[in-house]
């Protein structure tokens, strides 16, 4: 029999840690802000010194409980840092965030070997060590965990141009599975956000082109991008009582673009 006693924090991440990457921009910093606006604590971790300086100053001159941690996520051993940095503040990780990741939006025939293994390294050598080395310390806290990587529309349908990024958000959802796989008897849940287009300096190309800004609005359900607080709040989510249940799964926050093919109207 249900209770209120029993729905009672079903929302709740107070006192949980959470490792939040790519926090000096777009997502990963709206996970930030969401994760310690609601309780929580961070470990801000980004390649991008200033800005994340910036950002814990900010969450901290507001209550919240928050360090900065610098480090490159494709560099095993900065992400060890990261892990034990963590721990020497808090004790424990209750949560993960993987979040970085870049694309170089170009066709197969144009794109160089360079820019394969830049957006490899990142997007999956990074995601890679972020699920090996915090998963690790994750799968040793006694009370599980949850962990979540982003990864995209991109991993299920594509565009020209996509090919290399969206190979690796196929791979990052299912390296999620396979952690989930893994990691199921210790309690700790793996899984991927997948969202649409969302307003970030990683989206600043399309932004920046009014034809293709204006598309991908149009052809959406809702008419519009997402916002960084629309994906935040699915993230902050995942680490929370009410997922327990959700593991080894992608979560769509598209607002529909995945369901729907948006390339004609009939006039019915
Ligand atoms: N913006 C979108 O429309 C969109 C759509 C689908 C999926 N996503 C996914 O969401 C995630 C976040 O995207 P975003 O739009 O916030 O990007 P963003 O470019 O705004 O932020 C990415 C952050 O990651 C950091 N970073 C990059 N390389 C790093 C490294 N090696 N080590 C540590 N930090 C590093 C950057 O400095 C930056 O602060 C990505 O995985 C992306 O694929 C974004």
């Amino acid at each position: 029999m249900s209770s209120m006693e029993e729905m009672r924090g079903l929302f709740d991440v107070k006192g949980k840690v959470a490792v939040v990457t790519g926090a000096a921009s777009g997502i990963g910093e709206g996970i930030a802000y969401a994760f310690a606006a609601n309780g929580g604590k961070v470990v801000a971790v980004d390649i991008k010194e200033d800005e994340l300086s910036r950002l814990v100053r900010n969450l901290n001159s507001q209550n919240a409980d928050a360090i900065a941690v610098k480090a490159d996520i494709s560099d095993p051993e900065s992400v060890k840092e990261i892990a034990r940095k963590a721990i020497e503040k808090y004790g424990k990780i209750d949560a993960l965030y993987a979040v970085p990741a870049i694309n170089v939006r170009k066709k197969i025939f144009d794109y160089t070997y360079e820019e394969f293994d830049r957006v490899i390294r990142v997007n999956l050598r990074g995601t890679f060590a972020l699920l090996k080395e915090i998963g690790l310390e994750i799968s040793r806290n006694p009370d599980g965990g949850s962990i979540v990587v982003l990864s995209s529309i991109r991993s299920q349908i594509v565009e020209p141009g996509q090919s290399v990024y969206a190979g690796t958000k196929a791979a990052v959802l299912q390296m999620a599975r396979t952690l989930a796989a893994e990691l199921g008897s210790k309690n700790v849940r793996v899984n991927a956000i997948g969202p649409g287009v969302v307003d970030t300096p990683l989206t600043a190309q399309i932004k920046n082109d009014k034809e293709w800004y204006s598309a991908y609005a149009d052809k959406s359900p809702l008419k519009r991008w997402a916002s960084v607080k629309e994906i935040a709040g699915p993230c902050l989510f995942l680490a929370t009582p009410a997922a327990s249940f959700i593991n080894g799964t992608i979560l769509f926050v598209d607002g529909g673009w995945t369901g729907i093919d948006g390339r004609y109207e009939p006039k019915l």
